[in-house]
């Protein structure tokens, strides 16, 4: 089975993915990796494996459009088309930074493909960004005791999509942002594989369902 990555930083859960690929841990292949952002460190891991990669620009279609909602729904319809026209079996988001509207979601859902994001918060606590920091600020206020890492369907809500893996992660008092996120990180790593892993498993099961 062939899944399609979509970036836009550093990468780092692209490649805990790439690495599952090349072992039991992840039964797909990463067939191509598209970036919001040209600078995006995640290409050159992609290009180091011989994966091709696009870079899916949104600043013509902002010169095009003075109305940024039209830019965006354009983008994201464009965004659409590219991957139908590799037909993975699953898009997954790892640390795609847009919110993807209804323009990109719905062509995918038309064509069953599966849309998985990796979201570094438990279910419905602190969707949308600067999750992590939020968390901490969360917990230092004493409004909660620990955070987590999910990874979820997408849907046209934000962060808002039925859990496929939830990982739970303490918090330490006078820990710094940074320990957090590296530890964070590190099972975002794990609960994308997985959360990966679940989805080829049962899209697998279903086809030979309906043979
Ligand atoms: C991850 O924390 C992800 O949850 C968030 O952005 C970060 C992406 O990191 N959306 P990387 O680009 O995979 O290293």
């Amino acid at each position: 089975p062939s899944i399609l990555v979509l970036i836009s930083g550093s990468g780092s859960n692209l490649q805990a993915l790439i690495d599952a690929s090349q072992s039991p841990r992840l039964p797909g292949k990463i067939t191509h990796v598209i970036s919001n952002k040209k600078s995006a460190y995640g290409l050159t891991r992609a290009a180091n494996h011989s994966i091709p990669t696009s870079y899916h620009n949104l600043v013509p279609y902002k010169k095009q459009y003075s109305d940024i909602a039209e830019a965006r729904s354009v983008y994201d319809a464009d965004l659409a088309k590219l991957i139908l026209e590799q037909k993975p079996d699953m898009v997954v988001c790892a640390g795609w930074m847009h919110i993807l509207s209804m323009s990109f979601l719905t062509p995918l859902a038309d064509a069953n493909i599966p849309i998985i994001n990796l979201h570094p918060a438990l279910p419905g606590m602190f969707d949308g960004a600067r999750a992590i920091e939020r968390a901490k600020e969360a917990f230092e206020r004493g409004e909660i005791s620990g955070t987590g890492v999910m990874v979820h369907y997408v849907i046209g809500e934000v962060d808002r999509g039925e859990p496929i893996v939830v990982r739970d992660v303490e918090m330490k008092v006078g820990e710094s942002l940074d320990d957090l996120e590296a530890r964070i990180h590190a099972v975002e790593h794990e609960a994308i594989v997985e959360g990966a892993r679940i989805v080829l498993e049962k899209l697998v099961k279903e086809r030979a369902g309906q043979q």
